[in-house]
């Protein structure tokens, strides 16, 4: 028996799996985050600890869940948690979403130049990223910063609370803008820039490798044996990906979470020469990624039920069942372009391929003939080309995918998965795995303690289901969208300043 488990947005999640890859039982623990400012995005990391040790303790208690051999991590990307000499945290943690950092990002960039970046990295600094909110908080906090001991991920503050071991793993220390991805080591030069020290970040290892045991603390507060084995882990789009079985070079996924993710496997490192694609370690020794990531997919959907369909969310809470099926009928119910009405996804700013914090969501081209359903359909519309968006800006680099898994709470509807189809132009399919993550997780920690030779071997059981082809007619109004972000832009930018 092998756990996963994952540091979610909007919720914790752990897996108990068997050795033939069946997933035993599940728990999981909803929670939100904070947004004190416009922009900002932060969660205090005891709100993951305290929930990573409830969902720990259900699964243990779990029959089966006496034979667990392996503990493995994953967890929203990118987050500042700061730790201090108690092992307590510093601060609120600020998250993969919050967009304070980009005076600094713009200033970085100024200073070490953009091909330099790159070189160092393999990416840009986007706000997303930690680097530039490790130097907001030298710059707001000076305090705080002093008093740090560690820095660390999501996942990685989890694992430290579990485990007493500050460790991370290469693909997400990617995220971090500290790490020369290329080269699988922390970039000194980058630490330099941002006055990082390196003893401050956790001890650099890959995925599948153990490095960590649960604590006499952790064991007796989760009832999992003490000195359980504890590996690296990943961050949760390279976890994700292995879950879903992205693992051999060219392989291409779409994932439609709070963010909206295209991930291509690759076998040799590739940079995107303008960073407008993350350039990531892979989940797996010799491997690498590039990826697009949207900050608000599922989040403008999320945002769409409560903002424009109430009702439905109110009904379907009573119910017990989820408003997102009811939303989907209403948007198919109108044609296709919405009667056109065109919807600007970026309600949080947005990371690619357009790196530009400052954007914001919009509806265009509104006149008294739209009706709610034409709001909807237009969100699920700007969703989906926010994704095409990042697909062909893959394309650009030379990369020809065949076909794509979808995964996610949006690969869930037939009707939105023919949508996808038609728009990327290419064969769809999905596998029965839901919680993508945490699934990877666990398969990391069964590579890792010898149920698997490897990655290869670990996802051999995952089959395509939901075949789905491109239609004859794609209606999706790609170059409106297009020249809509292209002429607000500006007003963007003048805007929010
Ligand atoms: C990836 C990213 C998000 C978060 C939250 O770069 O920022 O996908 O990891 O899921």
């Amino acid at each position: 028996m092998l756990i996963g488990l994952d540091v979610g947005t909007s919720s914790m999640k752990a897996l108990l799996v068997a050795r033939d890859g069946t997933v035993v039982a599940s728990a999981s623990r909803e929670y939100g985050f904070e947004s004190p400012r416009p922009g900002w995005a932060q969660t205090d990391p005891r709100v993951w600890r305290r929930a990573a040790v409830e969902v720990l303790r259900e699964l243990a208690g779990h029959p089966r869940a006496a034979g667990v051999q392996a503990l493995g991590l994953t967890g929203q990307m990118h987050g500042l948690c700061l730790v201090g000499a108690d092992g307590e945290p510093l601060a609120p943690a600020i998250m993969w979403n919050d967009q304070r950092s980009a005076p600094q990002c713009e200033r970085l960039e100024r200073e070490i130049g953009l091909a330099e970046l790159v070189a160092r990295t393999g990416n840009r600094l986007l706000p997303g990223f930690t680097a530039p909110k490790w130097a907001w908080v030298v710059e707001h906090e000076p305090s705080i910063a002093r008093a740090t001991k560690h820095v660390l991920l999501p996942k990685d503050d989890v694992r430290f609370a579990l485990t007493g071991t500050a460790a991370t793993d290469a693909s997400d220390a990617s995220g971090m803008l500290v790490l020369d991805c290329a080269n699988r080591r922390w970039s000194e030069p980058m630490c330099r820039d941002i006055r990082l020290p390196t003893a401050l970040l956790g001890r650099l290892h890959e995925s599948h490798e153990p490095c960590a045991q649960l604590s006499a603390a952790a064991a007796a507060a989760t009832g999992l044996p003490h000195g359980l084995p504890v590996v690296a882990g990943a961050g949760d789009q390279a976890a994700q990906a292995l879950g879903t079985g992205i693992v051999q070079d060219g392989q291409v996924s779409c994932t439609i979470g709070t963010s909206g993710v295209i991930f291509a496997a690759g076998d040799r490192w590739r940079a995107s020469p303008d960073g407008n694609l993350h350039a990531f370690c892979h989940a797996m020794p010799g491997r690498w990624h590039l990826m697009g990531v949207m900050l608000s997919a599922g989040g403008s959907l999320q945002w769409a039920r409560e903002a424009l369909t109430p009702d439905l969310a109110s009904a379907a809470a009573r119910e017990g069942i989820d408003a997102y099926p009811g939303m989907i009928e209403l948007a198919a119910s109108v044609p296709p372009g919405a009667d056109g009405l065109v919807f600007l996804p970026y309600l949080s700013g947005e990371r690619s391929p357009h790196a530009d914090p400052r954007a914001r969501g919009a509806f265009i081209g509104l006149t008294p003939a739209h009706s709610r359903a034409h709001l909807v359909r237009a969100v699920v519309e700007g969703i989906t080309m926010g994704l095409l968006d990042n697909l062909d800006a893959m394309r650009a680099t030379g990369l020809d995918p065949r076909s794509i898994r979808l995964s996610g709470g949006g690969a869930r509807s037939a009707w939105w998965r023919q949508l996808l189809t038609d728009a990327f132009g290419v064969p769809t399919s999905t596998v029965q795995v839901t919680d993508g993550g945490a699934y990877g997780a666990a398969l990391l920690a069964g590579i890792g303690t010898g149920c698997w030779r490897d990655a290869a071997q670990a996802t051999a059981h995952l089959r395509d289901h939901d075949a789905c082809s491109p239609g004859s007619s794609t209606a999706i109004p790609i170059e409106d969208f297009r020249a809509a972000y292209r002429a607000l832009r500006p007003y963007f930018n003048e805007a929010h300043r």
